[in-house]
Formats: C-alpha cells, sequence, structure tokens
C-alpha cells in the first residue's frame, strides 16, 4: 500500500508541485511558537467559507430565484427536502459566524499590530476580503425574498440615489428596474452565487500567501527571521503542520459546539441572525415598522442615521469602512503589540471597541431622539481613533520590547 502512495506522490510530483505546495505553506512553513487563543480565527475563518460554498452548492439546487417562487423555495428546504432546513440554517447562523470570526480576527490584527510593516498588503487584501464579506451578506439577503428582504434592499440601494446627477441613473442600472423586482433578486443571486464567491476565494488565496511571504506576526510583535539557526530556520518558529493543525483542530472542535449550539437551539438567535419580518413574504405594499439590516451591519447603519444630510450620511458609512484601509499608516508606534504599547494605544482600542459595540446596538433599535445623539457621540469617537492615531501613537511611551519570543 506504502509503495502505491509513494509511487502516486512522485507521479504527481513530476507534474504539479503537491509536495513543494505542502512543504512551503504547511510541513516547513514556520509560524512564531507563541500563537494564542487569538490565532484561531484565520484557520476558523476558512472553514466557515468551506462551510458557506458548500451548503451554498446545496441550498442552490432547491432554491428559486424568481420573485414569485423564491419565498415558497426556502420554505420548501425549510419542510420538504431532507435534511434542508439543516442546510438552511447552516448557511444563515454561518453568515453571522463568519462576520463574529472575522471581526475577531481583525481585533487580532489591532491587539497585536499585525497590519504594521511589513504586512500592510496583508491587511489591505483582507480589507478587500472584508468588502467581498459585506457584498456577499447582502446579495444573500435579498434571496429568501422576505419582507426584511426586500425592504432592507429598497434602502441600501435607494443610498445610492444621494449621489448628485447620475445617482437616480445608477439606482436603477443596480435595480435593472424602477423598483426592487424579481430582475433585481435574479441578479443579486448571480453575484451572490458565482461573482462573489470567486472574487473572494481569490482574494483569500492571495492572502494567506501574501502572509506566508512575510511570515506570521505573533502576540509579542517580534519578528522571528531576524534569528535563524544554520538552517535558516527560525529560532521562535515551529513547523505549522503538526503543530499548528493539531493545533488549530482543538480550536475548530470547540468553535463546533458553539456553532451546533446555536443551529440547533436558537437559529434564529432572538432575531438578530434572522429577522422576524423576513418570515413573510416579500410585500412592496408592507413597510416593515422598524427597518434595520442584520446585527453585522448595524454600525455603519447607525452612522448612516446618524448624519440628517443623506449624501453626508452615505459618504460618513463609506468612510467609516475605507479608513481600515488606512490603518497600517496611521499607527506611528515603534512597537506592534499591544503588551508594549502604552496608556493612549489602549484607551483608544478600549474606546473605539465600546463605541463600535454601542453603534451596533443603537443601529438596531430605532432611531429615537436620545439614541440618534448617542450615535453621533460614537461616531464621532469611531473617526477620532483613526484621525488621531498618527498623534496618540507617536506620543505614547512604549516598552522595550526583548530580542526573542518570551513565552
Ligand atoms: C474570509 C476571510 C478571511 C480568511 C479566510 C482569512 C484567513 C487568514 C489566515 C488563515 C491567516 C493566518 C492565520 C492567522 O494568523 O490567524 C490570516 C492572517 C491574517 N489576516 Fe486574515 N483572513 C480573512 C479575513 C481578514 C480580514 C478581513 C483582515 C483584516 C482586514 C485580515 C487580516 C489578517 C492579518 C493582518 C493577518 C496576519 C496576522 C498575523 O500574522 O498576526 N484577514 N488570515
Amino acid at each position: 500500500m506504502q509503495w502505491v502512495m509513494r509511487f502516486l506522490r512522485e507521479w504527481v510530483d513530476h507534474r504539479f508541485p503537491l509536495t513543494k505546495l505542502w512543504n512551503e505553506h504547511l510541513a516547513h512553513y514556520y509560524a512564531p511558537k507563541n500563537f494564542n487563543f487569538w490565532y484561531y480565527f484565520g484557520s476558523l475563518a476558512l472553514f466557515v467559507l468551506a462551510n458557506q460554498i458548500i451548503t451554498g452548492i446545496w441550498l442552490t439546487m432547491n432554491y428559486t430565484p424568481t420573485a414569485e417562487g423564491a419565498f415558497d423555495s426556502v420554505e420548501y428546504i425549510m419542510r420538504e427536502v431532507p435534511w434542508g432546513w439543516l442546510l438552511r440554517y447552516l448557511h444563515s447562523t454561518g453568515a453571522s459566524f463568519f462576520f463574529i470570526v472575522v471581526y475577531l480576527h481583525m481585533f487580532r490584527g489591532m491587539l497585536y499590530g499585525s497590519y504594521k510593516s511589513p504586512r500592510e498588503l496583508v491587511w489591505l487584501l483582507g480589507m478587500l476580503i472584508f468588502l467581498c464579506l459585506m457584498a456577499e451578506a447582502f446579495f444573500g439577503y435579498l434571496l429568501p425574498w422576505g419582507n426584511m428582504s426586500f425592504w432592507g434592499a429598497q434602502v441600501i440601494t435607494s443610498l445610492f440615489g444621494a449621489i448628485p446627477y447620475f445617482g437616480e441613473w445608477l439606482i436603477e442600472w443596480i435595480r435593472g428596474d424602477y423598483n426592487v423586482t424579481g430582475v433585481t433578486l435574479n441578479r443579486f443571486f448571480a453575484l451572490h452565487v458565482i461573482a462573489m464567491p470567486l472574487v473572494f476565494v481569490g482574494l483569500v488565496v492571495f492572502h494567506i500567501l501574501a502572509l506566508h511571504e512575510v511570515g506570521s506576526n505573533n502576540p509579542d510583535g517580534i519578528e522571528i527571521k531576524k534569528h535563524k539557526d544554520k538552517r535558516g530556520i527560525p529560532l521562535d518558529g515551529i513547523p505549522f503542520h503538526p503543530y499548528y493543525t493539531v493545533k488549530d483542530l482543538m480550536g475548530l472542535a470547540v468553535f463546533l459546539i458553539i456553532f451546533c449550539a446555536v443551529i440547533f437551539f436558537a437559529p434564529e438567535m432572538g432575531g438578530y441572525f434572522l429577522e422576524h419580518p423576513n418570515f413573510e413574504p416579500a410585500d412592496p405594499l408592507k413597510t416593515p415598522p422598524h427597518i434595520a439590516p442584520v446585527w453585522y451591519m448595524t454600525p455603519y447603519y447607525a452612522m448612516l442615521r446618524a448624519i440628517p444630510d443623506k449624501l453626508l450620511g452615505v459618504c460618513t458609512m463609506g468612510a467609516s469602512i475605507v479608513v481600515w484601509f488606512f490603518l497600517p499608516w496611521l499607527d506611528r508606534s515603534s512597537v506592534k503589540s499591544i503588551r508594549y504599547r502604552g496608556f493612549f494605544y489602549k484607551g483608544a482600542l478600549a474606546l473605539f471597541v465600546i463605541s463600535f459595540i454601542s453603534l451596533g446596538y443603537l443601529g438596531a433599535n430605532p432611531p429615537t431622539p436620545l439614541f440618534v445623539l448617542m450615535a453621533r457621540v460614537f461616531t464621532v469617537i469611531y473617526f477620532l481613533f483613526f484621525l488621531l492615531m498618527p498623534i496618540y501613537t507617536t506620543l505614547d511611551k512604549v516598552k522595550v520590547v526583548p530580542e526573542r519570543v518570551r513565552d
């Protein structure tokens, strides 16, 4: 048996760099030995991506992308298709978990300065992935053709109308009709199931290739490539496989317990993962009393609503995402990891997290005068975190970073 495997491997290796790729990215990829909890989320994001693609393929087999058939086909999947309910919940819960995992993954980057040189491109590719993820979620949300799907798409596509001169034309071009209709549903379906996933997977490959070119950062923010042994192997590095493949499998097991608990016991998550108005078919004559996007978009939605002027609101919402792209150049600190940073960065990051979560809460609730005022305050804090970063990271009193990884 062994010789058959060896023969097959050699046969393939003569025609395709299988062993070379395996070694470069796993068996001989030396990762810092001090990865901690925060380093689970990259591989978990890969897992959730695979889950979305696989469950998505099977959902597509029974889904009808027309205004007449979409809602009923989702009900059919839930009630009639064998295991259809599980496929749908794996996909809908997977969407929310994708954002949880990616937000934690990004937060890790902020904790340990993973976006700083030489990993700027890893960060920029990550941000493109994030944009893709938001677009993918937006297109997918229209597909069940529930009432919130319809009104959500109505609100977001009409935002383009705020653009002077060609705004109205742009809305029509995006919708493919004067209103959100079956035509819109059809094109969103095409974008959701093929266009975006292709871009998504391509970007993830580039993201990992870029990371493996420069090597991983770590909780100490020390470049392990600076200290190598005679064979050129980093002294503080260990082969990704088997050490981190095994560790990541442990993380995956814990993740699956939580993921399955939600799927089996709270797939709607009290209306946060699957919103209540979406259990009614789309009705252009019946506006839901309170239109709100799914929880992962609510921080940006809160910023949009906080600004009275439509165009300014749209620009603020756009800027709240774009500003992330500049993080590698806004941070002027001489150290990467939060372990060696001073009070200013720690305080600013804490305030930023509080304002981001608060904006998320405010965006999910009706805009009372108090909530709008609070959203304005948190929007200002959100932007100040980025805009003042060159100043407070320069002034911050940092600790001396050790030469070698500590633990
Ligand atoms: C589908 C989405 C994503 C996938 C599958 C993914 C995958 C990965 C993987 C497997 C790693 C290496 C393991 C690790 O360090 O955890 C990684 C590292 C990294 N990712 Fe992502 N990622 C995604 C999205 C993002 C986003 C949205 C950002 C930020 C804008 C980002 C920024 C980074 C950075 C800076 C690193 C290097 C971290 C370090 O070395 O400390 N990623 N990513």
